[in-house]
């Protein structure tokens, strides 16, 4: 039986662990494990590497993907669906494993959908995607950004300046969040609660007053402004989900800063470096476990699931259930940190 495993979207530390698992999870069972290249981009064109344990068994902490990565959508071209269900007869594929955030998995779910054997594993450094506990990532990105915030906390401070540090988060700001409130940020701004530039203004103001000498704010990059036309953007291009390149938020609110109160205030964008890390323990252990999960199912016979994290266990969850909607943080969990930025 041949197996075929592909990692589309940004890249998560984590994934190498779980393709890592995958092979050797099916080695276990006798099964051959084709590593699909650059994501959907692979199945569209065919294009496969075999993979032996021998190939994996060292790259559990490295993050990227041995097996590339890319944010090509089958969906956008009409013969999409046809030619991976072609080129998944012509790889003798038996099932496919897509690791993945919403726009991989609902991909999945599509293919899944037109009878295919898949099973979805969640990854995404945003943490968005429903119905699991972790995202393949995620830990790391946000210990990542901690480490960030907190060397700008040292400079800001020695400096004594105002710094707004703009961190990944497209839709959602679980990453602000945790890693702002893990490194002790002063006010952490994330897309789930628009915010007015007069309420940082004042906030930052009243902080000087009150004697307090440097500041460092977390941005998320998708975090809106109120009455303001959508999120700040890099680039007016989508790419193929729909996805516009964000960016630019931090710069847009320091220099809003410093006009207003004429304080020197600096922004910095860790962006991709919160990405490309190697992973934590957590995310090497999880992403170990959804791939050993996952290899389980296709023994099984289970198909058109997502391996989900609940409450410690590893289960499954219909893929219709985890695609097509976004996992938000909860605002009662962003009101319990506000605590902190008064
Ligand atoms: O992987 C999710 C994400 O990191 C978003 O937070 C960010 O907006 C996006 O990817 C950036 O993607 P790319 O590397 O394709 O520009």
């Amino acid at each position: 039986m041949r197996i075929g495993v592909l990692t589309g979207g940004g890249d998560a530390p984590g994934l190498n662990a779980a393709i890592r698992a995958i092979v050797k999870k099916c080695e276990k069972y006798g099964f051959e494990v084709l590593g699909i290249r650059r994501g959907w981009a692979g199945m569209l064109e065919g294009d496969a590497i075999p993979l032996k344990y021998e190939d994996v068994k060292d790259i559990i902490g490295f993050g990227g993907t041995l097996i590339k990565t890319s944010r090509t959508n089958p969906l956008k071209q009409p013969d999409g669906i046809k030619r991976i269900s072609e080129n998944f007869k012509k790889l003798g594929l038996h099932a496919l494993i897509a690791i993945g955030g919403d726009d991989t998995l609902s991909v999945a779910k599509a293919i899944s959908d037109a009878g295919l054997n898949v099973i979805g594993i969640p990854k995404t450094i945003d943490y968005d995607v429903p119905e699991t506990e972790h995202t393949i990532g995620f830990d790391t990105a946000v210990n990542e950004a901690m480490h960030q915030i907190e060397n700008i906390k040292a400079t800001a401070d020695a400096h004594e300046r105002v710094f707004i540090v703009e961190i990944m988060g497209r839709h959602a700001g679980w990453i602000a969040l945790y890693s702002g409130l893990a490194a002790g940020a002063d006010l952490i701004l994330i897309p789930e609660e628009p915010f007015s530039i007069s309420d940082v203004v004042n906030f930052v103001k009243k902080k000087i007053e009150s004697g307090q000498k440097s500041l460092v704010i977390v941005v998320a990059e998708g975090a809106l402004i109120k009455d303001y036309k959508g999120p700040i953007t890099k680039d007016v291009k989508v790419d193929q989900f729909g996805h516009v390149y964000l960016g630019g938020i931090g710069e847009f609110l320091a220099k809003e800063i410093e006009k207003a109160l004429g304080i020197e205030t600096r922004h910095v964008v860790p962006a991709h470096t919160i990405r490309g890390g190697a992973p934590t323990a957590l995310d090497r252990v999880i992403s170990t476990r959804y791939g050993l999960a996952a290899v389980d199912l296709v023994k099984e016979g289970r198909f058109g699931l997502m391996v989900t994290l609940k409450a410690g266990k590893i289960t499954t969850v219909p893929l219709s259930d985890a695609t097509g909607r976004t996992k938000q943080v909860d605002l009662e969990l962003y009101n319990e940190a506000k605590v902190f930025f008064e």
